[in-house]
């Protein structure tokens, strides 16, 4: 949220929160908002996400409120632009700086009226109950119990999603709930093989930017990790596009130190698209590694990744292939594979907070069928003796521990390494599943 101000001189208030109405319904209709905002001019994308994103962390509590103070379930539309102002009420209750004046909130989402709902009626509705709330927030934050009544920290999830979270973590699902309805850290890697931590840390200090550090994640320490403190567009974290550092959540980091790169190792990423673990392996080792990704959209954002990072070489092939197919391979077998398995992603939530919306429940047994097939399929390019690290940003236990242990009942010479297994969300990580395994044999 803290990029809303900014923002707001380039594309006006009301026409952010219209925007994000907009593509509030476009989730809805199953639609991903990565996808809506390709369509839109850049300058409107940040604050289209960072509002959307925010209001979609905060649905339940927001949709208390609707609940309580719409006399008459309001039109979808009217919901969404509803919604987003109310998220932006709370906002100010939470960070009196950051957020926009009540009096603001309420004129702009009575002006969105004008660009989507159109009537008359519901501009008197969507003034009068965002005053009302304001007011309700307001006297709230003064009282004896401060914001006890209003839940601002809920974002959504399926019944059925919540059940199994239920199910599989009886005592910590609550928990669990909470950190993804945060406002994720931003993290990032520094390029340990361009420059230090010492150095990197003065750069930032130069800059007058604060961070945190990143306590050990499961007993390992991650020397090329911090958060800032204030989160900042990209093009203002020093090093950003000379390729000094990256952005990468903490525990997406580990996959590059678990798999213990060394020179001259020939590396398979399979799946391998935005190429965030790509360029983390190049940084550590000087490898020989080859990339596949099988969308051919996302396939692109690799070599841009790697063109910023100053990463692209001969050593270094980035092919189009299902990886659970055969016909890309050269007969070559590789000393180290990377599956990071297409998932659920429902250990990501905080930073995807539209993903409860799009899955569907018959979803998980059917990527479960995928990473299957490519657990299979890989452990036939791996060495005797090489090691493949399994990975999905997952929190289902379908996707995680019961892969592993169909892998390892299925494959007499995998070994399971003593490895990370579920690592829970966090303040300072999001939620992934790490497996490794050795293959018997020299
Ligand atoms: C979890 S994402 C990978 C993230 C990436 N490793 C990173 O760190 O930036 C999974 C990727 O696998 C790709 N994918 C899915 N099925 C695949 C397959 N059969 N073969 C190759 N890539 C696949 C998806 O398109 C997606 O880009």
């Amino acid at each position: 949220m803290g990029q809303l101000r900014q923002t707001q001189q380039s594309i006006g208030l009301a026409k952010a929160i219209s925007l994000s109405a907009t593509a509030i319904d476009g989730i809805m209709a199953g639609q991903s908002l990565t996808q809506i905002i390709e369509d839109l001019p850049a300058q409107e994308r940040p604050i289209v996400q960072s509002l959307t994103f925010e209001t979609l962390r905060q649905w339940r509590g927001a949709h208390q409120l609707i609940k309580e103070y719409v006399p008459k379930a309001p039109s979808q539309r009217l919901d969404h632009l509803l919604s987003i102002a109310i998220v932006l009420l709370m906002q100010r209750q939470i960070n009196m700086k950051r957020g926009y004046p009540a009096h603001t909130v309420v004129d702009e989402a009575v002006k969105a009226c004008d660009a989507s709902v159109q009537t008359k009626h519901a501009k008197g509705l969507v003034n009068a109950v965002l005053r009302k709330i304001s007011m309700a927030i307001t006297e709230l934050d003064q009282g004896p119990n401060k914001v006890t009544k209003i839940d601002v920290g809920g974002g959504y999830l399926p019944p059925w999603w919540l059940a199994q979270l239920k199910a599989s973590y009886p005592s910590q699902w609550k928990q669990l709930c909470f950190h993804q309805s945060q406002h994720p850290p931003l993290s990032l890697r520094i390029n340990l093989s361009k420059i230090t931590r010492v150095a990197y840390l003065e750069l930032l200090a130069q800059a007058g930017l604060a961070y945190e550090e990143i306590p050990p994640i499961a007993g390992h320490t991650l020397e090329g990790a911090l958060s800032l403190q204030v989160p900042r567009p990209v093009t203002e974290i020093p090093g950003f596009t000379t390729g000094l550092v990256s952005v990468q959540d903490a525990g997406a980091q580990l996959a590059g130190l678990l798999l213990n790169l060394q020179p001259g190792e020939r590396v398979l990423d399979a799946c391998a698209a935005p190429g965030g673990k790509t360029a983390h392996l190049l940084e550590t080792a000087n490898i020989k590694l080859l990339s596949l990704e099988i969308d051919p959209h996302r396939i692109s954002k690799i070599a841009s990744n790697l063109a910023r990072l100053g990463l692209a070489s001969e050593a270094h092939l980035i092919k189009q292939a299902d990886a659970a197919l055969s016909n890309w391979w050269d007969g070559q077998l590789f000393d180290k594979v990377l599956l990071d398995a297409p998932c659920s992603a429902s250990g990501i939530v905080r930073r995807h907070p539209d993903i409860p919306f799009l899955r569907r429940e018959n979803d998980i047994a059917q990527l479960q069928l995928s990473q299957r097939a490519l657990l299979n399929s890989l452990w036939q390019v791996l060495r005797p003796g090489g090691l493949m690290l399994y990975v999905t940003c997952s929190l289902f236990p379908a996707e995680g521990e019961e892969q592993a242990s169909w892998f390892e009942a299925n494959y007499a010479d995998a070994l399971r390494l003593e490895s990370i297994g579920q690592l829970l969300p966090a303040k300072t990580h999001d939620g992934f599943y790490y497996a490794l395994f050795k293959k018997n044999g020299s």
